[in-house]
């Protein structure tokens, strides 16, 4: 939100762009939920015309429109016609590094509600999703298939680059098969397998999950490749694998929870198995962290919580897993991979 006309702006008009933030978050979801975006895909169009095709006002329209340009993601040239930028293109669906998913997710009442009662998130440690939508955050998102594929979707945004990186990062030609343990729509595993052709993934979810990967397993050409399997990660019986993925479900559960997901992998995995944990690392110095603000999701929207490296170690240690390596990636996640003596 850097207008120019606001470059020297005075410190009370410099707050002002902090502390509405979430308006800017409402605009993105909002140019995506009524489909502006997907309207203004092949180009320019003047207002009036994307008003028309959406049957809206053009002159409510035009107000989110002009705060669109505002917020970085749209221009607006000539006067009256507006197009999306390329930090804007990214709200579209299935572009590279998409992040349309991600916007709807943060936008909607999952996140929304519960994060406008964070007072009460850190007066008790608990989250509000009981309070604010009448269940936990999974039940909410399971009991309407059209919310689970906005956040699967959303979770394949912040998997793409990553799981580009990671199959750099590490040789996983050596296994046969790989497992992701709460997969979503197997991004990450698709990724991992593309760069490895001989190697075969099983993706683990919540059965509510399974047909939205199913879909993307397919789209990315691997549906012969993948098992899917839909089931509890607090379960027994998980999958066996010589290799496995857990990309942000640490983070999304309370010490006690953790430590029971990472026995029950520990359970069914072979003696040297490999376990590659994807998450956000707290820095242990106190320094200003993404993390630190993740942090604060985790804990209003699903009562999780982020971790420091020596933390990861003991959770790790305390479920039978050795800790061995720490890699940045360029994303900010680090990848911490453990082993099965
Ligand atoms: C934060 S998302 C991470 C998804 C994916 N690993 C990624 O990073 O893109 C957490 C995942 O855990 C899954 N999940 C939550 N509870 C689960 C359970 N009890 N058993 C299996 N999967 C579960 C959710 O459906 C969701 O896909």
């Amino acid at each position: 939100m850097d207008h120019p006309s606001e470059q020297t702006a005075s410190p009370t008009a410099q707050f002002m762009q902090y502390v509405s933030g979430f308006w800017i978050t409402q605009i993105l979801g909002t140019l995506v939920r009524l489909e502006v975006v997907e309207q203004l895909a092949a180009g320019a169009r003047p207002c009036d015309d994307v008003a028309r095709a959406l049957g809206l006002e053009s002159q409510h329209l035009h107000r989110l429109l002009r705060a669109g340009v505002t917020a970085g993601m749209l221009v607006e040239a000539p006067p009256g016609t507006f197009a999306l930028t390329s930090l804007g293109g990214v709200l579209r669906k299935g572009v590279p590094g998409s992040m349309r998913g991600i916007a709807l997710a943060m936008s909607s009442p999952g996140h929304w509600l519960p994060w406008g009662q964070l007072a009460e998130a850190i007066r008790t440690g608990r989250p509000r999703t009981q309070e604010t939508l009448g269940m936990d955050f999974w039940a909410w998102l399971n009991r309407d298939p059209s919310l689970t594929e906005e956040f699967a979707e959303g979770m394949g945004n912040l998997s793409d680059e990553v799981g580009q990186e990671l199959a750099t990062l590490h040789d996983f030609s050596a296994y046969t098969r790989v497992a992701d343990i709460g997969g979503s729509q197997g991004v990450l595993l698709g990724h991992v397998l593309k760069a490895s052709p001989q190697c075969r993934g099983i993706l683990f979810d919540q059965p509510a999950v399974i047909p939205s990967a199913r879909a993307r397993i397919q789209a990315q050409g691997l549906a012969d490749r993948v098992e899917l399997v839909g089931g509890d990660f607090f379960a027994p019986g998980l999958p066996a694998a010589e290799a496995y993925l857990l990309k942000f479900i640490l983070h999304d559960w309370d010490d006690e929870a953790a430590s029971r997901i990472l026995r029950r992998i520990h359970e069914g995995a072979p003696s040297g198995a490999r376990l590659f944990v994807l998450e956000q690392v707290l820095p242990d110095d106190g320094s200003p962290s993404f993390a630190s603000l993740l942090d604060l999701n985790m804990l209003a929207v699903v009562g999780g919580k982020e971790r420091t490296a020596k933390e990861f170690r003991a959770l790790l240690a305390a479920a039978g897993w050795t800790l061995e390596a720490i890699t940045p990636s360029r994303t900010g996640i680090r990848v911490l991979e453990a082993r099965k003596p």
